[in-house]
């Protein structure tokens, strides 16, 4: 298989945020009232997933196949970017399904309930449960108990990582950042449904946040 590059595994995002060497991350001017500062820059953004698609790769390789599970809705740029990278540059046969999570509603604080609803038929045994981001783990882990009660195995993705405490038994395969605790959007996440097509990960003023 290719070696993409050797982004490091674990890239702890510092709070003023990361780019590449040479890289000028700018917001546009139409966001520029809402949005703080970047986080994390495309470009990477770009190479964390590239590493993130082979390490994914690597741990799927016997079983030949990769069953996606993506998490809507924030979890469907990471996973589209991730996804037809593994089906582009290795082996491996994939499957997509989706599976909407719903905690948040349109709030930036967590309810503490969360209701799945599922669409399709989730074919396969070995999935890859594809994420935005961990917060409590609530989610995630909501989502695991559900892969387990179909008796699938399963490795979990996620892009972000807030870093703080998990809900009990929750299991992280794949972590593609860990970031401060702020209310981020950008890449597939939204808050109130704007900012998921950002290209980078940003940080809302918290002015805007109801
Ligand atoms: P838990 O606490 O269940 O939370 O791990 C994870 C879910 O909450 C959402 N979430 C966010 N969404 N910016 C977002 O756009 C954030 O900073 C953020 N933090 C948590 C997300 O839907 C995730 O599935
Ligand atoms: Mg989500």
């Amino acid at each position: 298989m290719k070696i993409w590059n050797n982004f490091t595994k674990t890239v702890n995002v510092p709070a003023e945020g990361i780019k590449l060497e040479g890289e000028e991350p700018s917001i546009r001017d139409k966001y520029r009232d809402d949005i703080e500062r970047v986080l994390i820059s495309k470009g990477c953004l770009k190479k964390r997933v590239e590493h993130l698609a082979s390490e994914v790769a690597d741990a799927f390789e016997e079983v030949k196949e990769v069953n996606c599970l993506v998490v809507l809705k924030g979890g469907m740029f990471f996973a589209s970017d991730l996804i037809r990278l593994i089906d582009d540059e290795t082996e491996l046969r994939t499957r997509i399904d989706f599976i909407q999570a719903s905690s948040y509603y349109d709030k930036s604080t967590t309810s503490g309930r969360v209701k799945l609803r599922e669409s399709g038929l989730l074919k396969g045994e070995n999935i890859l449960l594809i994420e935005d981001i961990v917060d409590t783990g609530g989610t995630l882990k909501r989502l695991q108990d559900y892969l387990r009660e179909k008796g699938k195995f399963f490795k979990t993705c996620v892009l972000l990582d807030k870093g703080l405490p998990k809900s009990p038994g929750l299991e992280l395969d794949f972590v593609g950042f860990n970031i401060p605790n702020e209310f981020v959007a950008g890449y597939g996440l939204d808050y109130a449904g704007m900012y998921r097509g950002m290209p980078e990960i940003v940080i809302v003023k918290k002015e805007l946040l109801k």
